[in-house]
């Protein structure tokens, strides 16, 4: 049976514009990802690894070439279809999880959900709920950013990148900050999610144990891909 090919790049490039030069920090990439792909992205400090992750979520555009999220051409995306399939078709995790510190976990998992349908406030109440004790966290759901450890923000984060049931979830070294215990607990949720809801990951990491729970590693070097 074939895969669906949920992410596509065709010769992507990235070049920033410098004082001195110009630095060329992603070169006529091509990468197809597959439904369901747990992959992780690996090359060294300033290889371009965040960058490229920045361009897959629609949060940077490439200077040339194209890329397809779920079959729709990005590129040619007006801005707000590029915010609708960023808040329905994308989950965000970062290295510092960006919740807001006024809403409690289960309101902060919630909100993508109310921005892309209201009306149905109740059930995304029931999912957020089901998803923070997917992440172990049932009995945290009312205490706020502040009343977490760092790894409890982290697994609030991952609820929230869940909540539309997104094509893709991004993280960009989403343990970075964590001591190795906390991060190989969020290393299997990882897992967890990849193979119980054939979640489609995309995850920028320095961890070699994470790295070896993943399907695929892409290493970045030189603007180019080489996969191990
Ligand atoms: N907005 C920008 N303008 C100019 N240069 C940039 C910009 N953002 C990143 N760079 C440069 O592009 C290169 C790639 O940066 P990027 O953040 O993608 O690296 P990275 O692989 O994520 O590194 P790290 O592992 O340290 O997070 C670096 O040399 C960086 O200095
Ligand atoms: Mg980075």
């Amino acid at each position: 049976m074939n895969k669906k090919i949920v992410l596509k790049l065709e010769n992507v490039n990235k070049i920033y514009e410098g004082n001195i030069e110009d630095i060329h920090i992603i070169r006529d990439l091509n990468v197809e990802i597959n439904e369901g792909d747990f992959i992780s992205i690996m090359g060294k400090s300033g290889s371009g690894k965040s960058t490229l992750l920045n361009l897959i979520g629609l949060l940077d555009k490439p200077n040339s070439g194209k890329l397809f999220i779920d079959g729709i051409d990005t590129t040619q995306a007006s801005d707000l279809e590029k915010n609708m399939i960023k808040n329905e078709k994308l989950g965000f995790v970062f290295q510092f999880h960006y919740l807001l510190k006024e809403f409690t976990a289960l309101e902060n998992v919630m909100l993508p959900g109310l921005l892309k349908d209201y009306s149905k406030k109740n059930e995304i109440k029931e999912r957020a709920l089901k998803l923070l004790k997917d992440v172990g966290l049932e009995d945290r759901a009312l205490h706020r950013p502040t009343e977490l450890s760092g790894g409890e923000k982290q697994r609030v984060a991952i609820a929230r990148a869940m909540i539309n049931s997104p094509k893709i979830i991004l993280a960009d070294e989403p343990t970075g900050n964590l001591d190795e215990e906390t991060s190989e607990k969020i290393h299997e949720i990882f897992k967890k999610i990849n193979k119980e809801f054939n979640q489609t990951i995309i995850v920028v990491t320095h961890s070699k144990e994470l790295a070896s729970i993943t399907d695929k590693s892409l290493i970045l070097k030189k603007g180019k891909i080489e996969t191990l």
